[in-house]
Order: C-alpha cells, then sequence, then structure tokens
C-alpha cells in the first residue's frame, strides 16, 4: 500500500520520480506528491494533489517554476490513505516545521497520537491529519547535524510500521530510508542511486538491487550508500539480480494490465513448471523447500496462511494435500492467525501463501508460525520479497510481475505450485509412481489448457455483457469448485462493484435462496466430474426461483445444455487441475462485466494491490 520513490545523482529528478512513481500506482493511487530540492536557492520544493499520478504531474507542470533547476535528490509518494481522506494536504511528503526536511512514509504510526501531543507541546504545528506528518517534525527535532542520526533517534520512538524516505536541504544529495515492517529496494547504478518501496519502481533504471531488512537504514548520497542499523553499525547486504524486463511491467498492447496478465498464463504456468517435473519418478522437484524426503514423510498437518485470492488459493491447496499426499491440511485467514494462538504440533509445515510477498497479516502468520517451531514454506511471486526472505525456503511462482490489482496468473500459479508440492509429498507417503506420472502428465498439460479457455474469449464476452448490468450474482459449487467459486464472487466484485456472493452449492438452500430471482444471475462451475448430478440439482433450484444460470463446463459435455441459459465451455480435464480453467474464465467474465461496467479495472476504487497494513 502507497508507494516510495527516492532519488540522488544527476539525472533530471523530476521526471525519474515520476516515471516511478507511475510503476508504483498499482499500490496506492488516492493522492501523490514530490518533495524537490534546488541547489541554487537551497530549497524544497513540495508539489502534491489529490488524485493520480497524471494529476500530479499535470500540477507539477504548473506549479514548478521553469526557471528553476531541481536536482541532485528528491522523493515521491503515491498514497492509499489510511488516516486521513485522500486530500492535498494528507497527502505526502510531509514537511518538518522548517520546511528543511521532507518524509515519505509507508505504514502506520501506531504512537502517532501520543508524539503529536509532545511535539504539538513542543510548538510544532501539523497541517495534516496523517500519522506520518509526525515523522518530518520528530527528524526535525532530533537534528544535530547529521541525517542519518537524526532519523536513527526518530524511529526509536515510533510504534508500529514503516517505510521511509527522507531528504534535507542540509544534505544536498542525500537520501536517507530506513525500513520496518514496509519495504525498501535500493537500487545501485553507477554514479547514482534509485530507493523505492517495490523494484517495478526501479528496473527502468538499474537491475541490482539491495532488499533492506527491518531495522535497516540506508543512507545514499550519489552511487555510494551505505546501510547501518538501528544502533547505527554498517551491515553489509547483498545485491541481487533483477531478472524483470522492462517489457514484462508495460501493457504490451492490451487495454489493461489485467487483462495482460489473464492472457499471460499460458505461459507463466509454463515457467512455473518448467524444470520440475519428472515424469518417470511420478513426481516433482522443488529445491527451494529444502526438505528430505524423510522430512516430507514425517509433517502431521499442513496449515496454510493467506488472504484475499491467495486465500482461496490456499483452499485448493488444502484439497491437493489431502487427496493426494493425505497429510490432514487447514487453510487459515492470516490475519486471524496469531490472534488465534494457533495449535502448531512439533513437525507441521505452515505454507503462507502471498503473490506479494508483503502481505502484513500474512507475513505476521509466518512469524507467528516461526516462532512456534514449524516448518514455514512460502509460497511468492515477488523474488526477493519480505515472506519469502524471512520463510526462507519455499517455491516462487515465476509468473512475472503482477500490476493489476485483481490478482490472475498468481492464483493459477499458486495452486499449480501446491499441486506440485502436493504430488511431491505425496510419493513420500502413498501416492504410487502410476498415479503420480499421470498427475505430473496433467500437470504438463496445464498451460494447453489455460490457452484453450483464452481462445473463448470473445464468446465469455458476449455472455458477460448480457448481466454486466445485474446488480448481485451468486457463484456456487463444490468439491474443487467451491474455492473457484469463491474466487470467481471475489473476482466480480473487486473490479466491476457487482456484489458478488460465492457460495458451496448445497449451501444455497441454507439461507442466501432467499434472494434469487430473475434479475440475479447465478454462475456455476460445473465440470464433468462425478458430483456434477448434485451439483445440476442446484442449478435446477436456481432456475426454479427465475435465476437466470451461467454454467462454466467441459467441451463436448451436453447434460449441462437444460439446465442453464448459457454455457462457458472449457477443455476436459482431471479434476484437480478444472479450477485452472475456470477461474480463467470467470477471470474473463468479471474483466468484461467491468468494462461493459465502465469501472476502472486496474486500479478499483479503495483498493490497493500489496496490503501491507493490518
Ligand atoms: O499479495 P498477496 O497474495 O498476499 O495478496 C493477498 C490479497 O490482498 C489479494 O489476493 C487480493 O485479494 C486481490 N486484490 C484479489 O484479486
Amino acid at each position: 500500500m502507497c508507494g516510495i520513490v527516492g532519488y540522488t545523482g544527476n539525472a533530471d529528478v523530476g521526471s525519474i520520480l515520476v516515471s516511478g512513481l507511475r510503476r508504483l500506482e498499482y499500490r496506492g493511487y488516492d493522492s501523490a506528491g514530490v518533495a524537490l530540492f534546488a541547489p541554487e536557492d537551497a530549497e524544497l520544493t513540495v508539489v502534491k494533489t489529490s488524485g493520480k499520478i497524471a494529476d500530479l504531474s499535470a500540477s507539477m507542470q504548473e506549479e514548478l517554476p521553469a526557471t528553476k533547476h531541481f536536482s541532485s535528490m528528491g522523493i515521491g509518494h503515491t498514497r492509499w490513505a489510511t488516516h486521513g481522506a485522500p486530500t492535498e494536504a494528507n497527502a505526502h511528503p510531509h514537511w518538518s516545521q522548517n520546511h528543511e526536511i521532507a518524509v515519505v512514509h509507508n505504514g502506520i504510526i501506531e504512537n502517532y497520537a501520543e508524539i503529536k501531543a509532545h511535539l504539538v507541546a513542543k510548538g510544532y504545528t501539523f497541517s495534516s491529519e496523517t500519522d506520518s506528518e509526525v515523522i518530518a517534525h520528530l527528524v526535525e527535532q532530533c537534528y544535530q547535524g547529521d541525517l542519518r542520526a537524526a532519523v536513527t533517534t526518530a524511529l526509536d520512538r515510533l510504534t508500529g510500521t514503516y517505510g521511509i524516505a527522507v531528504i534535507s536541504v542540509k544534505h544536498p544529495g542525500t537520501v536517507v530510508a530506513a525500513r520496518k515492517g514496509s519495504p525498501i529496494v535500493v537500487g545501485l547504478h553507477d554514479d547514482e542511486t534509485i530507493i523505492a518501496s517495490d523494484v517495478s519502481a526501479i528496473v527502468s533504471r538499474t537491475k541490482q538491487v539491495v532488499f533492506l531488512d527491518d531495522g535497516d537504514i540506508v543512507t545514499a548520497t550519489g552511487g555510494d550508500v551505505e546501510i547501518t542499523t538501528t544502533s547505527s553499525t554498517p551491515v553489509t547486504r547483498e545485491a541481487t539480480l533483477i531478472d524483470w524486463d522492462t517489457d514484462e511491467i508495460e501493457k504490451g498492447g492490451f487495454d489493461h494490465f489485467m487483462l495482460k496478465e489473464i492472457h499471460e498464463q499460458p505461459a507463466a504456468l509454463a515457467t512455473g513448471l518448467r524444470g520440475r517435473l519428472d515424469e518417470t519418478d511420478g513426481t516433482v522437484r522443488l529445491g527451494g523447500l529444502r526438505l528430505t524426503p524423510q522430512d516430507m514423510a514425517r509433517i502431521p498437518r499442513i496449515i496454510l496462511a493467506a488472504c484475499g485470492t491467495s486465500y482461496y488459493a490456499g483452499m485448493v491447496g488444502k484439497y491437493y494435500f489431502e487427496d493426494f499426499a493425505g497429510i490432514p491440511a487447514d487453510i487459515q485467514q492470516a490475519a486471524e492467525f496469531r490472534y488465534r494462538n494457533p495449535i502448531i504440533e512439533p513437525d507441521s509445515c505452515m505454507i503462507a501463501i502471498s503473490q506479494s510477498g508483503e502481505t502484513a497479516d500474512t507475513l505476521a502468520a509466518v512469524r507467528e508460525g516461526l516462532m512456534k517451531g514449524a516448518t514455514v514454506l512460502g509460497i511468492c511471486n515477488v523474488v526477493g520479497s519480505t515472506i519469502a526472505r524471512e520463510a526462507g525456503r519455499g517455491v516462487y511462482l515465476h509468473a512475472g510481475p503482477e500490476i493489476g490489482v485483481a490478482s490472475t496468473k498468481a492464483f493459477t500459479a499458486q495452486i499449480t505450485v501446491m499441486a506440485e508440492m502436493a504430488i511431491m509429498f505425496g510419493r513420500t507417503r502413498r501416492l504410487s509412481a502410476a498415479v503420480g506420472r499421470d498427475m505430473v502428465r496433467e500437470l504438463a498439460r496445464v498451460p494447453e489448457i489455460a490457452a484453450a479457455v483464452l481462445e473463448r474469449e470473445a464468446e465469455i464476452k458476449v455472455i458477460a455483457e448480457k448481466y454486466a448490468q445485474a446488480n448481485d450474482a451468486f457463484f456456487i459449487g463444490r468439491g474443487y469448485m467451491f474455492p473457484a467459486a469463491l474466487e470467481g464472487a471475489l473476482k466480480l466484485k473487486e473490479i466491476s462493484y457487482m456484489h458478488a456472493e460465492g457460495y458451496h452449492a448445497a449451501e444455497l438452500k441454507h439461507g442466501p435462496i432467499a434472494l434469487l430471482d430473475e434479475k440475479v444471475p447465478v454462475i456455476v462451475p460445473v465440470p464433468d466430474l462425478p458430483d456434477k448430478v448434485k451439483t445440476i440439482g442446484n442449478m435446477q433450484e436456481c432456475r426454479a426461483r427465475k435465476s437466470p444460470v451461467i454454467a462454466i463446463a467441459t467441451e463436448g459435455d451436453s447434460d449441462i445444455d437444460a439446465h442453464c441459459d448459457d454455457i462457458i465451455r472449457i477443455p476436459r480435464c482431471h479434476e484437480f487441475v478444472a479450477p485452472i480453467p475456470v477461474v480463467i474464465a470467470e477471470q474473463l467474465f468479471a474483466y468484461y462485466v467491468a468494462k461493459a461496467r465502465g469501472c476502472e479495472i486496474d486500479q478499483p476504487r479503495n483498493l490497493a494491490k500489496s496490503v501491507t497494513v493490518e
């Protein structure tokens, strides 16, 4: 949530900040601002606006005097409001009282009210409702000639989470940044340094990055970078080479990142399978787990923890671990995990699933799991993300950057990875080589299955447009189709703002069926699987209440035709793979409903891509 960019070097700082902020806009987009330094008069200029980066860019054109030369350092921010409305006053950067220091902040300062009261008593005046503004005044109060020392002392007084970047007129060309619970990445490039909350703001200038650890404070001046701890001890952090291409963070001819990412699924899934499937032994090789067959055979229970779409992927994962490996598995809302004092038996395995690897609740669950002695594995997409690093072992999705706020390719990649893990765990137990081989062969078909759904895009668009003006919709399913129904409903509501609910098909008659009538479409994933007959019964119940039924059914399965109003076809596949084509069809359905309703698909209202606050 929120995005930070900081720059020190000789290039045009304004345009570097704006282009970095554009890359970060998916993280938060209700207001934005920059602080720029003009060396000739040793002054900072702050430009802020409510709205998006395009609005900020326009304000910069209008407000920045053409005669003034801004260079050597600057910081910028795109905001997702927590404390205070998304107004210009609440946008970052925030000034110190003397206007010599500017600060941008991601995270939440929990003791800000107490610090604010103290600062007000000392004569400081506040111009925003944010928790973040206290940091600027506090750094000023702590300043005694050394910016890093002032930041270090100020941070010591804060409770909560932060990723910050700070500049001061007294230190031309220097950016100080720090992290605790909110990521900061440092991009290294010759005689310049670009600091950001996310590598996507950096990769167009450099692929050589350092991920700060919690408690790290970085001081960058041009190309000189020094990292210290909160006790001012210098530390060394290894640089990582990012393998993302700039093309991967462009729309590549698609109208939206979401549509591009839906279309990337065959390739993303192929990358996530490459080099991992072992058809000879009917198993999968995942080196990053760092578990021996003996370790895997001993796992008594698996606890999955995640939020949102990743949570629904975890529900599918639970079925895999129980069905293939015979290991009891629970999926937990990450937000509840640490507050419930969960029971973790010796040798238990905890799997944290997070596309971004930065979700605050999932990260807290990881820490709780580690503290209670679980073997914690991360399933993340973003390389070097906090969850991936703190878990210390796990599997990367290799799905490429996901920019659209609605998660798409991450979901299908997550369940593919969990199928791989479940086969691998299963082969240390009751799963035979013969069955393992069948499953591995079916997994190898996943990219082609995904591609076949994309070929149905035009048909799905027509159906989506037919129902686009409904106010409410239900998604129902059973077995593997239950989590797929939940995910379909989430996708639809978050990008189209149509109220949608996901239910187990059998649960409808325990209450929600009261809401059905001819205005409420029901979307029913019903592939040609053994429980199909029961789902057809539930479809009949819906139609008896006059609800239009849209089935997502297997190609060539004519049993469904008489029980629905519209059909979206998916290829024939094994039951465990079926959530992939079903969810891709639901993604396209949601996309075209949202488009027909004129919604801002990549940046839905009130949302942000990465939820780094509780
Ligand atoms: O990065 P994560 O996978 O941890 O994110 C979890 C959720 O915030 C995320 O899946 C969210 O629900 C998406 N907007 C869904 O499309």
